[in-house]
């Protein structure tokens, strides 16, 4: 193990916020999804490299959704904690929040994971500090990360095994009532 050290999830907690300009709106006046994502991957940026003291790259995004839209004018408030971590990667959490500033609406329009891992100055992967867990909360939290790691890992698995060695005939029975037509030129 390089570290031997362990830290608060208090220690890399951080908070984003920003305001959506009108630069920041789709053809439909509302938030392009494209921008929120970028402020998720910074913040997640953010509290991972906290947590581990190095510099950090993304790996993968889960639970991303955009369920109500985010209007210009709206405060976005983003709020990111390292959930678990692994040996160089950490799961990190993050809420994210819309408020009217003017009529203070306040809504959640999404909770997504973005896992991330540490580097060193050559690009390797180093491991990362344990986790320090102050409450009940924080608890669930790193056994849904640990159980969101091995869910992933199984559906990766299985994406990549379970159709490779179907027939063309199979494959295309299992689309027959899909939107999809098959016309090779
Ligand atoms: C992701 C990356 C670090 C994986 O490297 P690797 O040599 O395959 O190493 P490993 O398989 O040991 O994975 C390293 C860690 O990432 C995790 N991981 C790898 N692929 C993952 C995936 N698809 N989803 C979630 N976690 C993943 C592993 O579980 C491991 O975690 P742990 O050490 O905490 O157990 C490497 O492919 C990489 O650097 N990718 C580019 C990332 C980048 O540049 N992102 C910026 C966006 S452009």
């Amino acid at each position: 193990m390089e570290h031997e050290t362990y830290q608060r999830v208090s220690d890399s907690q951080t908070t984003l916020t920003e305001l959506m300009i009108p630069s920041y709106a789709n053809f439909g006046g509302k938030v392009h999804g494209g921008i929120l994502l970028s402020l998720m991957d910074k913040v997640a940026y953010v509290c991972a490299t906290k947590h581990a003291g190095s510099y950090c790259v993304t790996v993968a995004v889960d639970g991303v959704e955009f369920l109500s839209p985010v209007e210009v004018g709206d405060l976005v408030s983003l709020k990111a904690s390292v959930n678990y971590v692994g040996r160089t990667s950490m799961i990190v959490g993050i809420r994210v929040e819309a408020t009217n500033p003017k009529t203070r609406q306040y809504k959640h329009t999404n909770s997504c994971y973005f896992t991330m891992a540490a580097k060193n100055e050559h690009g390797e992967l180093i491991d990362v500090p344990g986790l320090i867990l102050e409450n009940e909360e924080q608890l669930r939290r790193f056994c849904e990360g640990k159980h969101l790691k091995s869910i992933s890992k199984q559906k990766r698995e299985l994406l990549k095994s379970n159709l490779s060695g179907d027939s063309i005939d199979a494959l295309l029975k299992l689309i027959q009532n899909d939107k999809a037509q098959y016309i090779v030129g």
